[in-house]
């Protein structure tokens, strides 16, 4: 076994990302600056409003397609993390025959969730996470509305009801959570869970 492979021994192969235009940017950043350690290829895809909600919410640059080199990332990360088109739909992840195991739409506005909810594609996310749904991979939202509409709580039953897994952006305060990072980190914590990452960002209860 080559050096590489003892440092690097459990690295998969692809995971997409979805980011669509709810509040809530920075955990999709700091999701993606975690994921590169895990995942040889972060395919990113990113909605028009996402864009305009980063620029509102965090001091985060956010290129075109192509190469994503995150603020704190080392070079070799930087080139795993991939923007896609959002309206690219020969992106290898838009098709069943290439479809990774695993995507996560983070924040997830409610627009995407409806969309998603009734298979309207109207750009490369939703379409991915129909392809998704319909290999019965797995699929992790986090929406962030307040307060849900029946609209919104309908359509995330819909989403539950086809197995995708709802993460609400709702941090818990029991673990003694006392800083804007520690929130942050509890709702990043609960995806890597759901991922089946070995990571430990939070105690868990009872530690
Ligand atoms: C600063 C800002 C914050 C927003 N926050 C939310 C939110 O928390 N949840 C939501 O569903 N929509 C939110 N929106 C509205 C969505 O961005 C809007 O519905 C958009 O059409 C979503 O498109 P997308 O799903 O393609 O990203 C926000 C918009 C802006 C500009």
């Amino acid at each position: 076994m080559s050096a590489d492979q003892v440092a690097q021994p459990l690295r998969r192969a692809a995971i997409t990302v979805g980011i669509s235009g709810g509040s809530g940017a920075v955990y999709a950043v700091r999701l993606l600056q975690l994921l590169p350690r895990y995942y040889n290829r972060v395919n990113v895809v990113l909605s028009n409003a996402s864009r305009q909600v980063i620029a509102q919410e965090l001091a985060v640059d956010v290129p075109g397609p192509g190469a994503w080199r995150l603020p704190d990332a080392s070079e070799e990360e930087g080139e795993r993390v991939v923007i896609w088109n959002n309206q690219d739909y020969s992106a290898p992840f838009a098709s069943g025959s290439n479809a990774p195991e695993q995507m996560v739409i983070v924040p997830c506005s409610m627009s995407t969730a409806a969309s998603i909810a009734h298979g309207v594609d109207q750009n490369l996310m939703h379409h991915a996470a129909g392809v998704i749904i319909k290999e019965k991979r797995e699929l992790i939202i986090v929406p962030r509305e307040t307060p849900l509409s029946a609209i919104h709580l309908r359509n995330l039953l819909t989403l539950a009801e086809l197995g995708v897994t709802v993460i609400p952006a709702m941090p818990g305060f029991y673990g003694g959570q006392s800083t804007f990072d520690d929130l942050i980190t509890f709702v990043l914590q609960k995806i890597l869970n759901h991922l089946k990452i070995d990571a430990r960002l939070a105690r868990k209860w009872g530690e």
